[in-house]
């Protein structure tokens, strides 16, 4: 018989995956709440899913069956994202500013309306919060950026003060729910440098934020091994904040980017076996500092990465589109059992 991830974790920390309505709609499928204990929507929880049409005007249908899943079999719920520059509603962005654009009042209240609505539409249902999703871009000299704040909507009409303004209206909405800041890159030093300073900076103006979200998107070459993200990991801890892994995934391929698609070879599933056995080695050695590990996705076949960046074939998690356990998930287990 399959163990269960979430039971040999147990005292460790909780361990979960991204899941859509459909999957658990109609009671979903029986492995996810023997594997796993805590999700998180993998769409259906961010502004474009919940108030795409205009003020005033949520759907919390789809978001609510992925919380009355969990919240019925005792599963932790996160909720992700308050703040991003995806998916947004972006009615929010027009206004009655120069060039249409909403002015710093209009978004300003618009940014409290949101939150203050969706974070007490889930209270005390969804425990931890992304408040705010990838506002830095400091390895992506490419893109928009000043000092390495990308140049969304959000900075571009409010300035760097967005952030605290989103972590104060979450907070007043509940004040048992956990905050945290998210991305990706997090084991990068420039990266990890804009994020201690953001926890800084909101500690000296008393804003809470009780954690950093590390997407930990990764593929089979890159990083190397877990150290810089360990080390991001206890600097964190250090500020007196906690970590959670949000959105692991490991591709099989080197460079996704580049067109490099591998089938799944055996000898491929045993090195991506061998890269989650030393991911949640890292974790268990961090357990302290680690409090939820989740990976970004049920299983390979529904992936995100099967249409990043372009149509394609990946494996980047545990289990194969028939629930069949991949090496990975062994990797896995045995490493709670030793
Ligand atoms: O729902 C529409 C559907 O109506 C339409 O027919 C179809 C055609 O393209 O698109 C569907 O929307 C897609 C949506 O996922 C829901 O499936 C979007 O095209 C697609 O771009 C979108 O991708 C999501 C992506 O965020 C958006 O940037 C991925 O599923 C989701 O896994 C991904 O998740 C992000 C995290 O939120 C933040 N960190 C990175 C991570 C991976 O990019």
């Amino acid at each position: 018989p399959m163990p269960s991830l979430a039971r040999l974790y147990q005292s460790y920390f909780p361990v979960g995956i991204a899941i859509t309505p459909g999957q658990v709609m109609f009671g979903g499928n029986t492995q996810i709440a023997e594997q796993f204990n805590v999700v998180v929507a993998e769409n259906a929880m961010k502004p474009f899913s919940l108030n795409k049409f205009g003020p005033g005007r949520y759907d919390f249908d789809a978001a609510d069956a992925i919380v009355n899943f969990a919240i019925t079999r005792g599963i932790k719920v996160r909720g992700h994202a308050l703040v991003w520059h995806e998916q947004a509603a972006d009615w929010m962005f027009y206004g009655s500013g120069p060039n249409g654009d909403a002015t710093r009042e209009e978004l300003t209240e618009r940014l409290h309306t949101y939150i203050r609505d969706v974070v007490t539409h889930f209270k005390g249902r969804v425990y931890a919060w992304d408040v705010v999703n990838e506002a830095f871009i400091p390895d992506e000299p490419g893109k928009p950026q000043i000092d390495g704040w990308r140049q969304s909507n959000w900075y571009r009409i409010l300035g760097p003060q967005f952030i605290a303004l989103a972590f104060k209206f979450a907070h007043e909405a509940d004040p048992d729910a956990l905050l945290f800041y998210n991305d990706y890159n997090t084991e990068k030093p420039a990266k990890r440098a804009m994020i201690l300073q953001l926890i800084r900076d909101l500690q000296t103006q008393g804003v809470p934020i009780h954690g950093i979200g590390h997407q930990s998107h990764y593929t089979s070459t890159n990083p190397s091994d877990f150290g810089s993200l360990e080390e991001t990991i206890v600097q964190v801890s250090n500020l007196g904040l906690t970590n959670h892994i949000t959105e692991l995934d490991i591709s099989i391929s080197s460079n996704p980017m580049t067109g490099s698609e591998p089938e799944l070879t055996p000898e491929l599933e045993l090195e991506q076996a061998q890269r989650y056995h030393d991911f949640f080695s890292m974790c268990l050695r961090q357990r302290k500092n680690v409090s939820a590990v989740l990976m970004w996705g049920l299983n390979d076949d529904v992936s995100w990465l099967r249409n990043w960046p372009h149509a394609r074939f990946d494996a980047p998690l545990l289990f194969t589109g028939e629930m069949k356990p991949k090496a990975a998930f062994w990797a896995v287990a045995n490493l709670a059992k030793s």
